[in-house]
């Protein structure tokens, strides 16, 4: 059988050391694959000025499958995440994240079992900030249709593959009209088209609830970006902590396995890391390449080893990463799993999933300017007349509570004020530019989007009329 090419990164922080565990223990299983070292890390910056080279982004491309450790993302300033910019440049659009109960791993709940599939690419994740004011910073979250359909469908074509029942899709629409309110109809698009697949959804506070109450319940999620890393590392915590919890990033064309984890730089280099996470990653990539004999002899010996007792620090053992790596290496041999009752390489499994190209079936649809939300600096209430041009003032928020019209209420105001001017006709380009040109000059914006209402839905009349 001809081997598989893999890009391995090693990573820094914890990830050399979790990464040459994973190798030894593949190496003994005879796992036929090749790696190909790449680099990435905090060290690539020093040496290359870059934490990413491209050289590394080339061979994730060439072999379509990696296996990634961790790497240290500075908090607050620095350098992009290396993960973040990993999942964008190959368009790895689906985060999957298995959460399973492990034999030998003592925690509140030994009967949790679900997959959640985060969206991987958009949301806050798409890094579009701004400092507005000197007070004010802002993020714009980004959902699309496109994303949001790619992420549900993966969800529900693995839900079939892994003979799953159903799935709920997780949101925040009841707040987030338009951003959230948009993932969950596509996502209910997308359910209509399943059904053999039980579907529902739920909203993220209460499932944080749920999941910490009666995990069993839930099946398959599919979630937003941020809210589905914020879940899995919940659901993490729910199976034994972040030492156990694998994960693989899924586009069309390439996949990269990674732990949920990151480089844990205060156990560094002491030889006591769990390579747990990364060796289940291992595991999925494995599942993921059809090579299910592999992946379930690795996963038994792991379980045989975690109910001997040999466990690291992180779950209340005492074994180090070379203790517990060899552990599981002796116990590749006592499994029970017979290479005569499976196909070399399985023929159904995840890499079959194929999510064909979203259509943008919406591009071409009417879409009217009816406004301009403008967004101004100013210490105090700004004084604005009531109408430019053909534009009226219909509302003006400040940390986005309505302080006009009505009376102004008694609450801390920013340096930054959000003023809405509609009309009730439909608006050009030269409307708003005329209105730009007459605004105020004793106002500073720093910032305008235009309002469009999509054919005959008025999707901002709520506002206008508040
Ligand atoms: P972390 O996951 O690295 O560590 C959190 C806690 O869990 C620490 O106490 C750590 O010692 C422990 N821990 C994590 N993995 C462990 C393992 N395998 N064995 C035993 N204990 C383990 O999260 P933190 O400290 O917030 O982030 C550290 C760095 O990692 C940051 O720069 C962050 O941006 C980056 N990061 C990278 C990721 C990746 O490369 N996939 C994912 C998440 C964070």
């Amino acid at each position: 059988m001809s081997k598989q090419t893999v890009t391995l990164i090693k990573g820094d922080g914890i990830g050399p050391e979790i990464s040459a565990a994973v190798k030894e223990i593949f190496s003994a299983a005879n796992v036929p694959i090749e790696w190909e070292d790449a680099e990435a890390g905090l060290y690539c910056i020093e040496r290359y000025g870059n934490g990413l080279p491209q050289e590394t982004l080339d061979s994730i491309a060439r072999n379509k499958v990696a296996l990634k450790a961790p790497t240290t993302t500075p908090i607050g300033g620095g350098h992009k995440s290396i993960n973040v910019t990993i999942r964008k440049s190959l368009d790895l659009f689906a985060n999957v994240r298995p959460s399973k109960s492990l034999p030998g791993i003592k925690t509140r709940f030994d009967n949790v079992d679900l997959i959640i599939v985060r969206e991987n690419i958009e949301d806050t994740y798409g890094g579009i900030e701004h400092q507005q004011t000197p007070e004010v910073a802002q993020a714009l979250r980004l959902i699309t249709r496109s994303g949001s359909r790619n992420a549900s469908r993966y969800a529900f074509e693995m839900a079939r593959v892994e003979e799953r029942k159903t799935v709920t899709c997780v949101h925040k629409a009841n707040i987030q009209k338009m951003t959230d309110g948009l993932f969950l109809r596509s996502f209910q698009e997308v359910a209509e088209t399943y059904p053999d697949l039980k579907s529902n959804d739920i909203l993220i506070d209460n499932l944080c609830m749920q999941l910490v109450t009666r995990p069993e319940q839930f099946d398959v999620l599919v979630l937003p970006n941020l809210f589905g890393d914020i879940a899995s590392d919940l659901c993490a915590g729910l199976v034994g902590g972040l030492g156990v919890a694998p994960g693989g990033n899924i586009g069309r064309d390439a996949a990269v396995f990674e732990a949920v984890h990151g480089s844990a730089p205060d156990i560094a280099g002491k030889g006591l890391a769990n390579p747990m996470a990364l060796l289940l990653s291992g595991v999925q990539m494995l599942r993921y390449l059809g090579l299910n004999y592999y992946a379930d002899r690795i996963e038994q010996a792991l379980r045989l080893t975690l109910v001997s007792g040999i466990k690291t620090r992180d779950l209340g053992g005492n074994a180090n990463t070379r203790e517990f790596t060899h552990a599981i290496i002796s116990e590749l041999g006592a499994t029970s799993i017979a290479k005569a009752d499976y196909n070399e390489v399985d023929t159904v499994g995840p890499s079959k999933i194929i999510i064909p190209p979203e259509p943008l079936t919406q591009a071409n649809k009417p879409w009217t300017l009816v406004g301009i939300d403008i967004f101004i600096q100013s210490n105090g209430m700004p004084q604005l007349p009531q109408s430019i041009g053909k534009l009226k003032l219909s509302m003006i928020s400040n940390r986005g509570t309505k302080i006009y019209p009505g009376i102004l209420p008694d609450i801390l105001l920013v340096d930054c004020f959000r003023c809405r001017w509609t009309s009730s006709e439909v608006l050009s380009n030269d409307d708003i530019l005329d209105f730009l040109n007459n605004f105020p000059k004793e106002y500073t914006w720093v910032h305008i989007e235009k309002l469009h209402n999509e054919g005959e839905t008025p999707m901002y009349s709520k506002a206008q009329g508040e």
